[in-house]
């Protein structure tokens, strides 16, 4: 198994080098290794929280839907988590100018964290480092959030106005951010190479982008622990560790 990931690895590198557009795509899988648990390996989130419980119009009719969220945010995804070697590889590529962008399904910032240029990093779920009220539009910091969660707090509202409070993620149900789908959508299109690493590629529209790659005559290499819907267009399929 080693020697044949060695060839791979070495075929990856290769097409790598010779790209002139290379975008990163990642999803839960790049994080796991940073300690936060993805959705769908066994043991994942949804293994332990009803994704039907999380959906975006839950959120806003259910108070004890709100407390639910945030008992699975302050659970699974730990501010104290750190990049991993996958983060890292991913922010050095940038740092050669051998990546365009990464486009993200994840939360956490670990990618930003690791040095990825924040201007570069397209976060389609939106991200936890913020909550918004959905009222005054208000936003706290989610380290300010926790802070109160800590306390005792089980569904914070926002201190100005007492509105509902909503982490700054995206939920189901919910639309993705437009100018970012749409600015990712641009580099997928446009990319001679795209790095898919850890996601099972199932949740859409996210999961098109590496479809928007192959449409355009982009090869496709990805790195994923499981079979995904793409396995067999990928020039390059790495069953294997992220990081
Ligand atoms: N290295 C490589 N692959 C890994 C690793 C790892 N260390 N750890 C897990 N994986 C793989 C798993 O085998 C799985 O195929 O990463 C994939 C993670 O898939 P999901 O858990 O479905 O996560 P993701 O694809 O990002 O989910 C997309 O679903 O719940 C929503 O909004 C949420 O953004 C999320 C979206």
């Amino acid at each position: 198994m080693e020697q044949q990931t060695g060839h791979l690895i070495d075929a990856a590198a290769e097409l790598i080098a010779r790209s002139k557009r290379t975008v990163a795509f990642t999803g839960a899988g790049v994080s796991t290794e940073s300690g936060i648990p993805d959705f769908r390996s066994p043991g994942g989130i949804w293994s332990k929280f009803d994704p039907e419980d999380f959906t975006y119009q839950k959120f806003l009719a259910d108070p004890g839907a709100r407390r639910k969220h945030w008992e699975l945010i302050r659970g699974s995804f730990s501010a104290t988590a750190r990049p991993n070697p996958a983060h890292y590889a991913i922010a050095e590529l940038g740092r050669m100018g051998k990546l365009e962008c990464v486009i993200t399904q994840n939360v956490d910032d670990l990618h930003q964290r690791a040095g990825s240029q924040g201007q570069k990093v397209f976060e389609l779920h939106g991200n936890l480092k913020w909550a918004v009220c959905l009222s005054c539009h208000e936003r706290y910091s989610s380290d300010e959030v926790a802070r109160w969660l800590e306390s005792g707090v089980e569904v914070p509202d926002c201190p100005a106005c007492h509105g509902v409070l909503k982490p700054a993620a995206v939920f189901f149900g919910e639309s993705l951010p437009v100018a970012v789908l749409q600015a990712a959508t641009e580099h997928a299109r446009a990319c001679d190479l795209m790095l898919v690493i850890g996601s099972t590629l199932t949740v859409y529209p996210a999961a098109y982008m590496p479809v928007y790659a192959l449409e355009s005559g982009a090869r496709v290499i990805i790195v994923n622990l499981s079979p995904t819907p793409l396995d067999r267009d990928a020039a390059v399929l790495i069953r294997g560790k992220a990081g």
